[in-house]
């Protein structure tokens, strides 16, 4: 229950799914955390539940028609669509999503979430094959790029005979979505550089050398600091994630190129989030022609790229510096070494070698450490929760200062 703040408005958007009666545990959840709640049933939402559910649960009319005159006068799509301090749907199905991304308003729904400025979060939920239907996600794309949030469907025994992604996530991971969009703006004054991905070191024209870093980490922290109010540069090595809308997208693909970007950067900001999986290695010798295959071994010579973290730890300027450590042995030890060595204030270490932890995953299990000594082992979260925690140090380690 949060007391202590403004009473805050949810509009929910409940679209045809058989998920549905989750969206009614969710009303639930929503008014027991003080949310005054408005519902909008699509005609297909009401094939599965009855508006008096949800009427009942929210203590307000539930709005399904936008031509209806007694419904219009007393709630107003345009009023209903200014009400809102965060605009869910959830379930979200195919149809809406394909609606939504193709700017088409033709039931009380879309037109609503057509006129808010509130933020949006969309909670896809449907049979596997629709979900990994291109052209979902092609929408799925699109909306992310205009800045509407989704919170992933998961895996699991689908109502349609299936096993796989598809499912509605469960009511109260929606409302801890929910409630993390609308945390209140505590970065507004911070202006972060974050670097995220692998580097790519070319062999030759058509080889490199690389490694397995995802970039979703720095891509999450991005997406963190924008929502909590934020300038965000985003130095990415080569993904294939969609960069979170608002951010300054800086892509480089070597380790001298995200250095030069780097230092260029570190003027301006007021902290470095270095999650990028820096290449430590280049070759020597780059061919400028495809290289042939022969019959005896290749050696492949390599020289040490720069430690762009390190640099920045000489210069420090005032700047808060955080670094990764990746590790597979002696977490801590080696943590701690890395944090001297660079001058850091904090390193975020993770044991790669873990379940649930490192490079490709959207988990991760993280120790922070900072510059007293102080160490945090946080247990198994998602990226964008620990990409929360870490910005929650930062900001403790500023009021330290
Ligand atoms: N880092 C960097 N420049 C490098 C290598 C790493 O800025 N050339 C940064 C990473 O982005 C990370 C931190 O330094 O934030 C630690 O990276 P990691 O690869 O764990 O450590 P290394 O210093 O490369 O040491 P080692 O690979 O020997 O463990």
């Amino acid at each position: 229950m949060v007391s202590d703040r403004k009473k805050l408005t949810a509009v929910l958007g409940v679209t045809g799914g058989i998920a549905c009666y989750k969206a009614v545990e969710l009303v639930r959840l929503l008014v027991k955390d003080d949310f005054t709640v408005r519902v909008i049933m699509t005609h297909g939402a009401r094939e599965f539940v009855t508006p008096l559910t949800f009427q009942t649960l929210s203590g307000n009319p539930v709005a399904t028609d936008p031509f209806d005159l007694t419904q219009e006068s007393e709630i107003g799509h345009i009023n209903l669509a200014d009400s809102a301090d965060i605009f869910v749907i959830a379930p979200a199905t195919a149809n809406v999503i394909g609606k939504i991304a193709a700017g088409i308003a033709d039931d009380l729904l879309t037109t609503v979430l057509m006129a808010t400025k509130a933020p949006v979060l969309i909670a896809p939920a449907m049979n596997i094959h629709m979900y990994e239907n291109p052209i979902l996600q092609e929408n799925l794309r699109k909306l992310r790029r205009v800045g509407y949030y989704f919170i992933e469907p998961t895996e699991g025994f689908l109502a349609c005979g299936y096993e796989g992604k598809g499912r509605l996530p469960e009511p109260e991971n929606i409302l801890a979505e929910i409630q993390r969009l609308l945390r209140k703006k505590d970065l507004a004054d911070e202006r972060l550089l974050i670097t995220a991905g692998p580097n790519r070191e070319p062999i030759d024209p058509v080889r490199y050398i690389s490694n397995r870093s995802s970039g979703k980490m720095g891509y999450a922290l991005a997406r963190a600091g924008l929502n909590r109010g934020a300038a965000v540069t985003l130095v990415s090595g080569p993904t294939a994630l969609e960069p979170p809308a608002g951010a300054r997208l800086i892509p480089v693909t070597t380790a001298a190129e995200m250095r030069r970007a780097v230092l260029e950067e570190f003027p301006s900001c007021t902290a470095v989030i270095m999650a990028a999986a820096v290449s430590d290695y280049r070759p020597i010798e780059y061919s400028s022609t495809k290289m042939k295959r022969g019959k005896t071994p290749l050696e492949l010579r390599l020289e040490p790229n720069p430690d762009i973290l390190k640099e920045l730890g000489a210069k420090k300027d005032g700047k808060l510096l955080i670094g990764f450590a990746a590790e597979t042995d002696d977490l801590a030890a080696n943590a701690k070494k890395k944090l001297r060595e660079k001058n850091l204030d904090m390193i975020v270490a993770n044991d790669v070698t873990q379940e649930g932890s490192g490079f490709d995953g959207d988990t991760n299990i993280a120790t922070i450490v900072d510059r007293s000594g102080a160490s945090r082992a946080l247990p198994l979260m998602t990226k964008d929760e620990l990409a929360d925690q870490i910005l929650d140090h930062l900001l403790a380690l500023k009021s330290r200062r």
